[in-house]
């Protein structure tokens, strides 16, 4: 019973941490850990329409962050497209941190990027960065995406 529970347990472990290669694009006062996407069995990250994509982040502060504003792009022949109506803007809500960060601490941010059903099938880059209350980037990333059907 209990090697069937660890058994399943390192199954659950491995289904849910889709840690992905990512190139940082400017975190300053703040360093990623881990990035992990759900799913993303492989890059690039297959983004299916329709479906809800889970963005899990482990990331340690150099300075206290007492406001956080999150800005999700996706990167298109070397232009940033604002993803359209991110509904998580405030990265002090819903994302599983509680503002003020203290300077020196490791966090856990998550979210939820919606794959809209209108956006065209094409390759993109997800460019997701936080910024703090001066407007400095705490963490940057950017990772190889494409929208699927
Ligand atoms: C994605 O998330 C939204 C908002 O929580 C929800 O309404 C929708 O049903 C989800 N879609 C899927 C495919 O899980
Ligand atoms: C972050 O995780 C919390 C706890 O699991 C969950 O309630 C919340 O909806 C998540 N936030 C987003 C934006 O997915």
């Amino acid at each position: 019973m209990l090697k069937r529970l660890i058994f399943v347990g390192i199954l659950v472990a491995f289904a849910t941490s889709d840690n992905v290669v990512y190139k940082d694009c400017g975190s300053k006062t703040g360093a990623i850990t881990t990035v992990g996407v759900t799913p993303c069995p492989n890059e690039p990250c297959l983004l299916k329409k329709g479906s809800n994509i889970s963005m899990a982040i482990t990331f340690t502060t150099k300075e206290e962050v007492t406001k956080i504003s999150t800005d999700v792009y996706a990167v298109l022949l070397g232009k940033k497209l604002p993803f359209p109506n991110f509904p998580y803007p405030d990265g002090c809500k819903d994302s599983g941190l509680s503002c003020p960060l203290k300077s020196g601490g490791t966090f856990k941010y998550n979210s939820t990027l919606h794959v809209d059903s209108d956006y065209p099938a094409i390759k993109v880059l997800v460019w997701w960065q936080l910024a703090d209350q001066n407007g400095d980037i705490i963490f940057c990333f950017e990772v190889p995406a494409e929208i699927t059907n």
